[in-house]
């Protein structure tokens, strides 16, 4: 193997032990971090994330609370136990698990939490936010991917870093985090052509399509950081990236795995904007 794998798994979990004493400190100031997650219906991708989330947030000692509701919920209820949870004060952080069901306006839910509570930086004024390069909340998966980054020491400035994608959720946010990091920053989808011209450039290339056997080994340059977002079930229902992992590793210089590699670190990411969240409203 030619590449070094990051091991996000590890980075995550050196995280969460720095972050127990944080929470110490906190509850000896008086307070204690909560996190409000909101789960609709029984999606079980989204079951099985958001019970990941909560034992999470148990194992480093923030509080979570989980509220469930069946997936005929009226927009309506939803905005309104949105409402509370905002004024709540034991609540600084709430998360909406997507996908919602489509009688449910994605757009109107996200835009009703507040966004000092928005730890998924979804809200569209945390997203100015990012593009103005003002303090707010940043999507977990691109604040993981550069925590990562800076986990084994790779200075952004100045590198050629394609992305692959541009959802609202990896794409668009990773890409302009790079961007105010100096990077200099390419975005590809699925209509760029050639694919492989550009990612082929790439210093560090951010594979965030959501489609397994994307990048290959002619796809990247030699000595590449690759980092692969994709969660992919292959034909025999086992959990793959964007990447084909066994020839791309030969060429690059760091690599991420699937599983292992950037689910972790946003995971992780979750409970850090929560713990930032409940700084900030206890200030
Ligand atoms: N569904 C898939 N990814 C995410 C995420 O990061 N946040 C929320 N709220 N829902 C998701």
């Amino acid at each position: 193997m030619g590449a070094q794998l990051i091991d996000g798994k590890a980075i995550a979990a050196e995280k969460r032990k720095a972050m127990m004493s944080r929470i110490e400190s906190m509850k000896q100031q008086g307070f204690v971090p909560g996190l409000a997650v909101i789960l609709v219906g029984e999606n079980p991708a989204s079951m099985s994330y958001v019970k990941g989330k909560i034992r999470d947030c148990k194992e480093v000692g923030i509080y979570s609370e989980l509220i469930r509701f069946p997936d005929t919920v009226t927009e309506e209820r939803l905005l309104a136990e949105i409402a509370e949870l905002n004024e709540n004060k034991e609540i600084h952080g709430i998360l909406v698990q997507l996908p919602l069901p489509n009688q449910i306006s994605e757009q109107k839910v996200i835009q009703a939490i507040r966004p000092e509570k928005d730890v998924d930086g979804f809200h569209p004024i945390n997203v100015g936010r990012l593009v103005t390069k003002q303090e707010g909340f940043v999507s977990c998966t691109p604040a993981g991917i550069i925590e990562m980054l800076k986990a084994i020491d790779v200075p952004v400035a100045g590198k050629h870093v394609v992305v692959v994608g541009r959802s609202n959720i990896v794409g668009k946010p990773a890409s302009l985090l790079f961007l105010n990091l100096d990077a200099t920053v390419t975005i590809c989808h699925s209509k760029t052509k050639p694919l492989s011209q550009y990612t082929q450039q790439a210093d560090i290339l951010i594979a965030a399509a959501g489609r397994e056997g994307l990048i290959h080994a002619e796809d990247i340059k030699p000595g590449a950081i690759v980092i692969d977002v994709g969660m992919n079930r292959n034909a025999a229902g086992k959990l793959v990236g964007d990447v084909s992992f066994e020839e791309v590793k030969e060429k690059a210089g760091f690599i991420t795995p699937v599983p292992g590699g950037v689910g972790p670190m946003t995971r992780v990411m979750l409970l850090e904007n929560t713990l930032i969240a409940a700084d900030r409203q206890n200030k």
